[in-house]
């Protein structure tokens, strides 16, 4: 009786933890971040395809609008920053995010040029913009 009575409620705690895991929200960032990881991941395994040239340019528009709703919110790990340095760390955000909207724009033109080595560049650049953002900025990285 006893060790059943335990195993319930070793059960129960381990059901609640993962509940409690499963709760925890994404962040409005997280969010569209996580849009444009997914339209970046078709983006990736279709630009060479012609018959997917005008599915691939509604991918980099939406991705251009996470990118847009990104600037207006802010990581999560600004809480941890001390309240003086905040307005330069939202500056320094903004700016790793511009030049991520302006690799976009290169991935834009070589897909309109038909150029794959271009739009391979323009990939390989989003990468690393995209490793000092996530190092810079606190994000967990999958
Ligand atoms: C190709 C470029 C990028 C891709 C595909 C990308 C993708 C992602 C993904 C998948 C997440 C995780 C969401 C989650 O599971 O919680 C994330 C989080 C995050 N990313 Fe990016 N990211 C990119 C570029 C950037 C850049 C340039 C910055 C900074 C300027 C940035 C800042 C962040 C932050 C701060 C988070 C954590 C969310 C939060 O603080 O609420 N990312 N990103």
């Amino acid at each position: 009786m006893k060790l059943k009575t335990l195993l319930t409620l070793l059960i129960t705690a381990a059901f609640s933890t993962q509940v409690a895991f499963a709760a925890e929200e994404d962040s409005a960032l997280a969010k569209e971040m996580k849009t444009m990881n997914k339209s970046l991941r078709t983006l990736k395994r279709q630009i060479a395809d012609p018959a997917k040239k005008e599915d691939n340019l509604a991918l980099l528009a939406t991705i251009k609008k996470t990118i847009e709703a990104s600037h207006k919110l802010d990581p999560a790990k600004i809480k941890d920053v001390p309240e003086a340095e905040r307005a330069a760390y939202k500056q320094k955000y903004n700016a790793q995010l511009d030049d991520l909207d302006k690799t976009f724009d290169e991935v834009a033109a070589a897909l309109k040029a038909g150029n794959e080595g271009d739009a391979k560049k323009a990939f390989d650049k989003l990468t690393e913009q995209k490793e000092k953002g996530h190092k810079d900025f606190g994000a967990d990285d999958e």
